[in-house]
């Protein structure tokens, strides 16, 4: 059974509610703007592709079953100002900017060529966001072939281990995944020894997301904290030697400087001291060459809470009781919490960035050049 996380059909979205996950799968309903904008904000649906594919389609829905105005210049305003709302849900990721500038852009050329026809609208609008879905899972095949033939070629021995952080498959995207896609193209090429995940504090997307993921798949699989990634580079067991740390991205800066999720910073810069290779995988999405380096990316900060409390059902002692989720305390109540979900990794501590168009790699005086990856795209 293939692992869907946002389920479409004309009509109707459901999103994999991933705050329960990995002990309950239930998918939610999502019926307009304003249920996608909170599924977001919530974290019921996450991931940087994902949360654009699903604002975009959550729209979508709503403007299919609605009854709306005739005329195509309100329906372009009615359009214009969801999209305006949904990319106020969440700030780091750059897709979902992305997603809604495009958007935007079919939107305002449909109200121009269709004859003041509000349907002609609402089709090129629905036509668009469908087509990002199917596009998301092909870009992410494709970024898991370049970047599983770009680890076997740079590596030492045919078959490798490698590290990855937070959740890149197809929980946080349209399918595949873009990091996890890459651990997926080597283990089916039979070039994977073993993948190991970190468990992601504060929010656990590797232990809960990652890790289901790689079970369901039946991947061969280790799941580490945070805090034993230098123990694991430093190890020369023959699977715990990794060759390289493939991770996602939120936002990759025109200089290659990258957003992607709390904890990624300190893996880029131990496997730099281990001489280790660090890798990001990313859709072209999710590279915003307007924004010229990390310095300028918002990160977000998230409730204390998030890190103070954990989730999950009860444990009677033999057995998990799925039924009763309990919430836990984990922390001494009163400390002060900073909670940033992202972290920024410098370009200098980068390999290479896998896209769907090839694997960029520095210029001779140590940059990073993106334009070229992103000619013909937009
Ligand atoms: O806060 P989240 O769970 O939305 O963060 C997810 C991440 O940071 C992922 O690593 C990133 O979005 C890459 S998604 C393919």
């Amino acid at each position: 059974m293939v692992l869907e996380a946002i389920r479409y059909k004309p009509g109707s979205l459901q999103i994999l509610n991933q705050l329960k996950l990995p002990h309950q799968e239930e998918y939610d309903e999502i019926r307009s703007a304003e249920d996608g904008w909170h599924a977001i904000k919530e974290m019921r649906t996450r991931g940087a592709p994902a949360i654009a594919i699903v604002a975009a389609l959550a729209l979508a829905v709503e403007l299919q079953c609605t009854t709306l105005s005739d005329n195509a210049e309100e329906v372009r305003a009615f359009i214009l100002e969801k999209l305006q709302y949904l990319v106020t849900s969440r700030p780091t990721a750059v897709n979902l900017a992305d997603a809604s500038r495009k958007l935007q852009k079919v939107v305002s050329n449909a109200a121009k060529q269709g004859g003041g026809d509000g349907k002609a609208v609402v089709k090129a609008y629905c036509d668009a966001a469908a087509q990002m879905l199917i596009d998301d899972v092909s870009d992410n095949r494709a970024i898991g072939k370049y970047g599983a033939e770009w680890i076997t070629r740079t590596a030492a021995e045919g078959k490798v281990s490698v590290l990855t952080h937070c959740n890149t498959g197809s929980l946080a995207t349209a399918g595949y995944g873009t990091a996890l896609g890459v651990i997926r193209s080597l283990h089916g090429h039979g070039q994977l020894k073993r993948a190991f995940c970190t468990e992601t504090r504060p929010y656990n997307q590797g232990s809960r997301l990652t890790a289901f993921e790689l079970v369901h798949d039946k991947i061969p699989a280790t799941l580490i904290t945070d805090s034993m990634a230098s123990a694991l580079l430093k190890s020369q067991g023959p699977e715990e030697r990794i060759a390289a740390i493939v991770v996602g991205a939120d936002r990759v800066a025109a200089n290659g400087d990258t957003a992607n999720k709390i904890g990624t910073y300190q893996l880029a810069v131990t496997a730099r001291f281990h001489g280790v290779k660090f890798l990001v995988a990313a859709p072209r999405t999710t590279i915003d060459l307007q924004t010229p380096s990390g310095v300028e990316i918002e990160i977000e900060e998230r409730a204390g809470k998030e890190m103070t409390f954990v989730k999950g059902p009860r444990f009677d002692g033999v057995d998990l009781d799925v039924s009763r989720v309990e919430t836990v305390s984990i922390a001494a109540t009163g400390i002060d919490v900073w909670n940033p979900a992202f972290d920024v990794t410098p370009a200098e501590l980068i390999d290479g960035i896998i896209t769907e168009v090839g694997v960029v790699e520095k210029e001779p005086d140590g940059k990073f050049d993106l334009t070229f990856a992103m000619e013909a795209h937009n």
